[in-house]
């Protein structure tokens, strides 16, 4: 199953190089606000992948961002973003990801995060390790916090709700090596998988920017915590030393 799943990520991510960097060639539409877009290439890149799943697993149910979810047996169930981190993609930026995690019995087992544009295909089998190009990952042996470097995002209502992550922010940068905003979390997820990043927290995600993600990184022996419930899905994520050091400093709902 996980070839297939590579199989596919790759064709939807051969068709969204067909746009990427050719914007004139592609509709782009708000969904809530100014920073929250669509583009052509994510409806195309969700088709190419929902068809394989309605044409090989008809009966597998799927969670995908654009299209919402189709009921399906209990046993199976795709979460798939076509294109996590859009905003990148919309502006020519390489690091944006196709995200596909494959739940059993609501257990994730399979994930694939594909970055097109760097050619970064990751994947991890529950139980099987997680993988960069067919290369076993670890997280970073790093365990001091003043040496790491640490990504993290900032929610979509910033500009109408206050709880827009600053203060976390205010508090880690000091103790931190430096800051990135990567643009896609399934990205500063897996980076943090392969060690290119020590750590990584957001809240106010969604089961398709994580879920292939978090399988990835549990299999490269990193940890991750929801640190609040009340804003949609809210994570840390690193090395079990990093992650306990970040979780100290943010604040709960
Ligand atoms: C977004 C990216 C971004 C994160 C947003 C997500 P999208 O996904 O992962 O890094 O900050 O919260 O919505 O909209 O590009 O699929
Ligand atoms: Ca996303
Ligand atoms: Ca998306």
């Amino acid at each position: 199953m996980i070839d297939e799943i590579i199989a596919v990520a790759r064709e939807a991510g051969a068709q969204a190089m067909k746009y990427f960097r050719h914007n004139a060639l592609m509709n782009v539409a708000n969904k809530l606000n100014d920073s929250d877009i669509v583009t052509d290439a994510d409806k195309e890149s969700e088709r190419i992948i929902t068809s394989y799943i309605r044409s090989h697993h008809p009966s597998h149910a799927i969670l995908s961002e654009e299209s919402g979810s189709t009921e399906g047996d209990a046993e199976w169930r795709w979460v798939i973003d076509p294109i996590d981190g859009t905003s990148n993609f919309f502006a020519g930026l390489p690091l944006w990801a196709i995200s596909i995690g494959v739940e059993h019995h609501g257990e994730r087992k399979y994930g694939v995060v594909y970055l097109p544009a760097t050619g970064e295909m990751f994947h991890a089998v529950r139980g099987e390790g997680a993988f960069l190009n067919g290369k076993p990952i670890h997280v970073s042996p790093q365990d001091k916090l003043s040496r790491s470097l640490i990504s993290t995002g900032f929610p979509v209502d910033k500009d109408t709700n206050p709880d827009n992550n600053m203060d976390n922010l205010a508090r880690i940068l000091p103790r931190v090596r430096d800051i990135r905003r990567l643009g896609s979390a399934a990205t500063d997820i897996c980076y943090v998988a392969a060690g290119f990043l020590e750590g990584y927290w957001e809240m106010n995600l969604h089961e398709w920017d994580v879920c292939a993600a978090l399988l990835i990184l549990e299999e490269a022996q990193g940890r991750w915590t929801r640190f609040r419930d009340d804003r949609c899905i809210s994570v840390v994520c690193g090395s079990p030393v990093i992650h306990d050091a970040l979780l100290h400093f943010l604040r709960p709902a």
